[in-house]
């Protein structure tokens, strides 16, 4: 458990790459258990976008952080979704093209940005628990979290999930380039010198490359009753 101001905050948090499920699971998980749903990926994509609407070059270090602790976004729990409003205005589609996914991973890989985002991540753990989905949420944010689960899936199968959801959603997307897109993410994210993503030694390491969201979700259930003894 978590302790803040004297209370014990249960978290999960699951890691892993980009297209791998962590938002169906995340999603559904804060709902099943009525708990707080943080999706760290909408943080670094609403910088994203904060700076590509304000034209901020990516050498202004300065101006980056400056954006970065004044980020004026907000998040509302809306069904299987998460409204995400910057600066009052909904960007839940805006946020979710490659091309934002792309800047996110860059300002990602910018120590001072993280810094300044920790904070501001923790504080989502209230009661009664925390559900926390990103890249470093056990390594980092939330490292004495009670129970870590890192999701991987070939590239393959995680590029195809993310077509279908990009269609589903009117985006116009081409297969083979989201899987060099999403491969060199990935490989931008595992390799950069502050938070890459890694698997903790303590996560639960999931393949779900032949696994269905539904069958992810009662592993993971499963594992949160031997933890926490919540009733599933
Ligand atoms: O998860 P999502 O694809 O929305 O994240 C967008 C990008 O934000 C990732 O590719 C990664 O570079 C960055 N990110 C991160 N740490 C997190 C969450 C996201 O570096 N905890």
């Amino acid at each position: 458990m978590v302790q803040r101001s004297g209370t014990a905050i249960p978290i999960i948090t699951v890691d892993g790459p980009s297209g791998v499920g962590k938002g169906t699971l995340c999603i559904r998980l804060a709902k099943h258990f009525g708990w707080h749903l943080l999706d760290s990926g909408a943080i670094y994509r609403a910088l994203a976008l904060c700076i590509d609407n304000t034209h901020v070059d990516l050498n202004n270090n300065n101006e980056i952080v400056n954006k970065t602790m004044y980020l004026d976004v907000l998040f509302e729990s809306k069904d299987e979704e998460m409204d995400v409003y910057l600066e009052g205005k909904l960007v839940s589609s805006e946020l979710r093209s490659e091309r934002i996914g792309e800047l996110a991973s860059k300002l990602a890989a910018m120590p001072e940005v993280r810094d300044a985002l920790l904070q501001r991540q923790r504080d989502f753990a209230q009661s009664p628990g925390l559900v926390a989905d990103g890249r470093d949420m056990g390594s980092v944010v939330f490292p004495h979290a009670p129970l870590k689960i890192f999701l991987n899936a070939s590239v393959e199968e995680r590029g195809r999930r993310r077509y279908k959801q990009l269609k589903a959603k009117g985006c116009n997307v081409n297969l083979a380039q989201l899987l060099r897109e999403i491969a060199a993410r990935d490989s931008r994210d595992a390799q950069r010198s502050v938070a890459p993503l890694k698997a903790t030694e303590d996560a639960h390491q999931i393949d779900t490359t032949h696994l269905s969201a539904d069958e992810v979700f009662e592993i993971v259930l499963k594992l949160s009753e031997q933890k926490f003894g919540l009733a599933i």
